[in-house]
Order: C-alpha cells, then sequence, then structure tokens
C-alpha cells in the first residue's frame, strides 16, 4: 500500500510528476516534491494539504550530486525514512545528429542519465540500511525503439533501464529493494516544448496529436508501489493505444 510511505519525486512540477504526486498523496502517501520551478513546487504542496495530503519540497537540480544527497537528507530528517523515489525528471529536445545540438546533447545526458544516477545514489544508503526500499526510473518507449531525430534521447532511455536492471541484480538479493522501469510512450505533457528542431517537431507534433494524458502513467506508477514488498514490477511500457511504434 502506498499509505504513510515517504515518496521523493523528481520532475514533481509538471506533467507525470505532478500527477503522480497528487494520485499518490490521496493514498496516504507523503511526498517530497523536486524540481528547479519553486513557484509550482509551492502550488503542488499547497494543493496536497489543502485535500489532506502531506507534502514537503526542496529546489533540485537533478543535475548536481550535492542537491540530491541533500534532497534525500531533508526527506529523511523530516521523516524518518525513504521508502520510494521516482526518478522522474528528464527532458526531450529531439533532434537530427547534423545539426549538432551539443548543448541539449549534454543536458539530456546530464538530466536523464546523471540525474537518475544521482538519485539512486543519494537514497541508496538509506534503502540497504533499512533492506527495503523501492527505486522507480522513468524511461520511455524511446528507450526501447529508435526513430530520426530521437539518438540522443533514446540513448539516455536505453541508459535508464541498464542502470536500472543493474541496481535490481545488485540491490534486490539481500537488500530487498525493488526496481521498476516505467516506459511512457506519448504523453500530453510539457515535455516536447524542449525540441528546437523543426524537421522533428512537426512529425512529433503528428504522434503527439493522439497522446495520453499524465495520470494514465501516475496510475502505473502507483500500481507498482502497492504491489506487497516481495513483488517487484520490474517493466512496464504504456502507449496509447493507437501509437504504432
Ligand atoms: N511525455 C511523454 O510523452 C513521455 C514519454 C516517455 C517518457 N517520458 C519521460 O517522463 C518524464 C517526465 O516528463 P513529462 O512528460 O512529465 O514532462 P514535463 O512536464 O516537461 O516534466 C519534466 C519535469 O522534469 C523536471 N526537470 C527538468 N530538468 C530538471 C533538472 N535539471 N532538475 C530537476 N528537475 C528537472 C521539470 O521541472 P523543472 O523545469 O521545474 O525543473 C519537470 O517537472 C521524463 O523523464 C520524460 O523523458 C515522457
Amino acid at each position: 500500500m502506498a499509505k504513510e510511505k515517504v515518496v521523493i519525486i523528481t520532475g514533481a512540477s509538471s506533467g507525470i510528476g505532478e500527477e503522480t504526486a497528487k494520485l499518490l498523496s490521496g493514498k496516504g502517501a507523503k511526498l517530497v516534491l523536486a524540481a528547479r520551478r519553486e513557484e509550482r513546487l509551492k502550488e503542488l504542496k499547497q494543493q496536497i494539504e489543502a485535500s489532506g495530503g502531506e507534502a514537503i519540497y526542496q529546489v533540485t537540480d537533478v543535475t548536481s550530486s550535492e542537491e540530491m544527497e541533500s534532497l534525500a537528507k531533508y526527506a529523511y530528517d523530516t521523516f524518518g525514512k525513504i521508502d520510494v523515489i521516482v526518478n522522474n525528471a528528464g527532458l526531450m529536445p529531439l533532434s537530427l545528429l547534423h545539426k549538432k545540438k551539443y548543448d541539449e546533447w549534454d543536458k539530456m545526458i546530464d538530466v536523464n542519465i546523471k540525474g537518475v544516477l544521482y538519485g539512486i545514489g543519494a537514497v541508496l544508503p538509506y534503502m540497504r540500511e533499512k533492506k527495503e526500499g523501492h527505486v522507480i526510473n522513468i524511461s520511455s518507449v524511446a528507450g526501447h525503439e529508435i526513430s530520426p531525430g530521437s539518438s540522443v534521447y533514446s540513448a539516455t532511455k536505453f541508459a535508464v533501464r541498464a542502470i536500472t536492471e543493474g541496481l535490481r541484480m545488485e540491490e534486490s538479493v539481500g537488500n530487498n529493494i525493488r526496481a521498476t522501469i516505467i516506459s511512457p510512450g506519448a504523453v500530453s505533457t510539457e515535455l516536447t516544448e524542449t525540441i528546437t528542431d523543426d524537421d522533428v517537431k512537426s512529425s512529433i507534433d503528428a504522434v503527439y496529436s493522439g497522446a495520453i494524458k499524465a495520470d494514465s502513467i501516475a496510475r502505473t506508477i502507483v500500481f507498482a508501489i502497492e504491489e506487497p514488498a516481495e513483488v517487484a514490477i520490474n517493466e512496464i511500457l504504456v502507449r496509447p493505444t493507437n501509437q504504432e511504434w
């Protein structure tokens, strides 16, 4: 059950992270919200509290290992434990390789890969000590399939799957830490706003015309959390029914 579980969510200021926080708070979880936009986090915390839930937030850039360590410490100092981290923060500035958008490549690698690693590193000591915990990492259908324009984004999301499987093998037996990969297809959020390559944007807009709502992914995350401790949901793909690839 999610009730009383302490759940850290990165990228909680919009989209999938925000919906997951709302759904989990309705089920009695204690939320630790993280992202860079403070106003959004403050607003979400107020909404959660107004509906009788419990949430704290800390402005956090997931590309900083120090800030991720500080986030985990804040969660532990406030609630006395960390049950779950949802490493959800991510960006998707898709582009063709010959456009050489070096800055966007660097950002995707920093947020989508290093951010997930720092999240894992920050919570593992607490979870290993308790011999219980759950790490949920958000990959993508693009972590299974590659299309023109998705090379770097796909590489980061393949990496998320590799890291999560490695974590599962290292920490499940003995430390009872569950590892879950959630791979969404097209979901209607702010994610596509990071695309600056017009040659890719129009084809992506077509795919996203059939996008599903973020609450579908929130329900999937809650499902994985609510399974009994001895049941590890290791990987789920969730696509819009009308999405072919
Ligand atoms: N939407 C989709 O179709 C789809 C499909 C497959 C996978 N995903 C994955 O789902 C996850 C959530 O994305 P979304 O669709 O919900 O998009 P979104 O609405 O754009 O949310 C992205 C979140 O990441 C946060 N973020 C970005 N850079 C950050 C950083 N350096 N430090 C901390 N937080 C950062 C943003 O918050 P701040 O800007 O406030 O920091 C925001 O809350 C991503 O990993 C994405 O790759 C989405």
